[in-house]
């Protein structure tokens, strides 16, 4: 099991001045940020990226938003980074999401949802290596 974890804090976030926050959540949670850039993705990246959902109705929607203001990306690091991760984003519907996770503080819809974390173990090394060279991860 890997250590390691991949993060979006998504356009929406980075919009209302939310990185901060954020990222006092992911550090509260025992999650220590190892990388970390702010950039603006590029359609074919955020289309790359989003490959697995290519076929949902939502697609284009959603490489749409990636790409409409700056993210921030971050490699974090801690046991059972994806997991923990999961948890602390809250559902991916913050209607759906627990009290005190990141969405259900600050995303404002399915597609606005202010954060990505990876899935499993295998996506977060896919999703680390399209966004970081080893040399820029601190740990
Ligand atoms: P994320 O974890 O980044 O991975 C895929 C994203 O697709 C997901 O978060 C949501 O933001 C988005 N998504 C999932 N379902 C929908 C939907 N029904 N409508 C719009 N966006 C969606």
């Amino acid at each position: 099991m890997t250590d390691r974890t991949f993060s979006i804090l998504k356009p929406d976030a980075t919009a209302r001045n939310l990185t901060g926050k954020i990222n006092a959540v992911i550090e509260e949670a025992g999650l220590r940020i190892v990388a970390q850039r702010r950039i603006r993705m590029s359609r074919a990246q955020a289309e790359k990226f989003y490959e697995v959902h290519s076929e949902r109705p939502f697609y284009g929607e959603l490489v749409d938003f990636m790409t409409s203001g700056p993210v921030v990306v971050q490699v974090l690091k801690g046991e059972g980074a994806v997991a923990r991760y999961r948890e602390v984003m809250g559902a991916t519907n913050p209607a759906q999401a627990a009290d005190g996770t990141i969405r259900k503080l600050f995303a404002v819809s399915m597609g606005e949802n202010s954060v990505h974390g990876s899935d499993s173990d295998e996506n977060a090394r896919i999703e680390i290596a399209q966004f970081f060279d080893e040399a820029d991860i601190v740990g």
